[in-house]
């Protein structure tokens, strides 16, 4: 099998897998990184987002060999203790209900933030659209966002 190698919440990662395992189980199933979600597999549901260079990406769509060399961040090294803005402000809100998706929408907030500190809620609600919550949890989402914002 291929060897690969990337950065994962801060450390260098060797790994043999196929070359279309998808990043997704590269994390879970091989980094016992189990925070990024599986939800559809096919990156319609934002479940399984992590950044990537910074850059909030699908890992059920990721190839090894697209990530090969690259820096990823998943929910677990996001912040040192859960205590990012964004995690501060799903707390304030708290925003779960069942909690599945959250992960992954707390890791599209978060890279939408880096790149728009002021957003309007017309942002957020175009940056949050493609993250899907079964609960609907998606005004407390906003709020939230809103909240890191500021
Ligand atoms: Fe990746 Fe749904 S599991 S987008």
């Amino acid at each position: 099998m291929p060897t690969y190698q990337i950065k994962v919440n801060g450390a260098s990662q060797t790994v043999n897998v196929s070359e279309d395992t998808p990043l997704l189980w590269v994390l879970r199933d091989h980094l016992d990184l189990v925070g990024t979600k599986y939800g559809c597999g096919i990156g319609q549901c934002g479940a399984c987002t992590v950044h990537v260079d910074g850059v909030a990406m699908r890992s059920c769509s990721l190839t090894p060999a697209q990530v090969d060399g690259k820096s990823i961040t998943t929910i677990e090294g996001l912040s040192e203790n859960g205590n990012h803005p964004v995690q501060e402000a799903w707390k304030e809100v708290d925003v779960p209900q069942c909690g599945y998706c959250q992960a992954g929408q707390i890791m599209t907030a978060s890279a939408f933030l880096e790149n728009n500190p002021n957003p309007t809620e017309e942002d957020v609600k175009n940056a949050m659209h493609g993250n899907i919550c079964r609960c609907a949890s998606y005004t407390r989402i906003r709020k939230a966002v809103m909240i890191a914002a500021d």
